[in-house]
């Protein structure tokens, strides 16, 4: 089709929006961070799911969804400025936790590891002075404290939670809750 063009066919003027190399590559690396943060939460989710525990899987499995969103975001933000992103290989992620408590650790742990990952983002768009870039990772910056903040308070709950009587109350409470959110 005539409308039909590649990036390398680009007039320079069409091409002049540069993205700097040492960003691409934190981009790219972050989108597959992200990637891989949806797989991991889609273990946990199956982990919960297998014990019964409806209300945390269906917590994770909301929380694979936004990881997922989230690497489409970078994504979209290389594509709309003429780079096209590379897909990494993803490792297979944890399945088998020994406790509810140890899987909660677990997404805490993975919330953590995100957040130095957009911080390197940040801090190669800013030694870059790559402005787009910068305004993008602030969006994840603020992102970050949310995730961390849930996470931590999840951790927190499930400790308290010292009993299997419990922690049952606080699976249907989570139930409920995205019960809720969906209706609203
Ligand atoms: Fe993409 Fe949980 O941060």
């Amino acid at each position: 089709m005539a409308f039909v063009h590649k990036r390398s066919e680009r007039t320079p003027l069409m091409q002049k929006t540069k993205v700097p190399a040492k960003v691409i590559a934190e981009l790219n690396r972050q989108m597959n961070h992200e990637l891989s943060a949806a797989h991991g939460y889609r273990g946990l989710a199956l982990w919960c799911s297998d014990l019964n525990l409806k209300g945390f899987a269906a917590y994770f499995a909301k929380q694979a969804a936004e990881e997922l969103a989230h690497a489409e975001k970078i994504s979209k933000h290389l594509d709309d400025r003429g780079v096209m992103p590379e897909l990494a290989a993803i490792a297979a992620p944890k399945q088998n936790f020994k406790s509810l408590f140890d899987a909660a650790q677990h997404a805490l742990g993975m919330e953590q590891a995100n957040t130095e990952g957009i911080n390197a983002v940040y801090e190669a768009a800013l030694a870059a002075k790559d402005y787009p870039s910068q305004v993008l990772m602030q969006w994840f910056i603020n992102e970050q404290v949310e995730e961390e903040a849930w996470a931590t308070e999840m951790v927190e709950r499930v400790q308290s939670a010292t009993c299997a009587g419990s922690l049952s109350d606080l699976d249907r409470h989570i139930e409920r809750l995205l019960a809720d959110e969906a209706k609203s």
